[in-house]
């Protein structure tokens, strides 16, 4: 028998969750407490699967990887026999202590329980639980069918042997697990991504570029190579003899740079000029459209490495 996935929280992650654990063979149960959640999420993991099949993203028949992934009556119908158990609720810490509660009752002694949490430490929503050692943030990258990074993040009173289990069922699952060491908000992605939105968000303020061209400095440039390597390899290799040659020749510049990088205020004026320039390459009606063909890239993206890694 198939070992069992809980995902709590139907919306956009929880759906997603449900597809990366059912493509990888795993049974779902995913509850809702809102009904019309749970219905409405049916109609999309259908269109979701039929999207990835297009693509040659899953192995099997979108039918056959949906029926894996069945409605759950109740949170505790859901959590029974889980061996893990994905959260993907509201982003507010009372919401989150208050499932935890609920979940750490629930759930069997060995069960993990695991949040989608974006920005929310395990400490401030585990702390004062029975089963805070099964407790740990596992914070996907939406969509996780498609972008496989999942950052572990436990508190410190999590086991080591939960968050061994967790890394070892998200490997299962495709994902590809890493470990923030100790707690710092954002975790690893969001800090990196903020250093990268304060650093354009400046150089735009300061008028040293467009938007589009700041965009483009990314799309056409860095964001090239980071899609199959990280900026410590990327330096690695530019320079003959590595790293430390690398460091050699250009750490002078990066420091000095550094000096003149300060934290951005994201102040509404130059949101505002930014959002306008945005709108007058797409309208506010078109968003929707231009996320389905991010997608559709991104699926494109994914095939491709799946085949370089073959
Ligand atoms: N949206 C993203 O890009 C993204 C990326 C990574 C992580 N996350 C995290 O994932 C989590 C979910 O985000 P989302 O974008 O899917 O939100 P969403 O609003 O699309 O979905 C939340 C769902 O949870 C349900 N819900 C609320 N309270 C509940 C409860 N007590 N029990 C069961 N179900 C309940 C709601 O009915 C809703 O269907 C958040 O913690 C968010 O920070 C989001």
């Amino acid at each position: 028998m198939s070992e069992k996935i809980a995902v709590v929280g139907a919306g956009l992650i929880g759906r997603a969750w449900a597809i990366v654990f059912a493509r990888a063979g795993f049974d779902v149960a995913i509850y809702d407490a809102v009904p019309q959640a749970l219905d409405a999420c049916q109609q999309l993991l259908r269109e979701n699967l039929s999207d990835l099949a297009q693509h040659g993203l899953i192995d099997e028949a979108p039918d056959v990887v949906a029926a894996r992934i069945k409605p759950a009556a109740s949170l505790a119908d859901a959590l029974q026999g889980a061996v893990l158990v994905q959260e993907n609720v509201k982003e507010t810490v009372e919401v989150k202590r208050q499932i935890f509660a609920e979940m750490d009752k629930l759930a069997a002694p060995d069960t993990i329980l695991t949040s989608s949490t974006s920005w929310i430490p395990t400490s401030e929503f585990s702390e004062h639980l029975p089963g805070r050692d099964r407790i740990l943030v596992a914070h996907p990258v939406n969509p996780p069918y498609l972008v496989p990074l999942v950052e572990l993040a436990p508190a410190p009173w999590t086991s080591k042997k939960a968050v061994a289990r967790a890394h070892d069922i998200y490997t299962r699952a495709g994902q590809s697990p890493v470990l923030l060491k100790k707690e710092i908000t954002g975790f690893l992605l969001n800090r990196i991504q903020g250093a990268v939105l304060n650093e354009a968000l400046n150089l735009y303020e300061n008028g040293y570029a467009s938007s589009e061209d700041l965009d483009k400095v990314l799309k056409d440039g860095l964001g090239l190579r980071w899609s199959f390597m990280g900026p410590f390899e990327t330096i690695d290799l530019n320079a003959p003899d590595g790293i430390i040659d690398y460091a050699q020749r250009y750490g002078h510049t990066y420091r000095d740079v550094a000096k003149t990088q300060l934290p951005n205020e994201w102040n509404e004026t130059t949101l505002k000029q930014i959002e306008s320039e945005r709108r007058q390459e797409l309208k506010t009606d078109q968003l929707g459209e231009r996320s389905r063909w991010r997608d559709n890239r991104l699926m494109g993206l994914v095939a491709h490495k799946r085949k370089q890694a073959k």
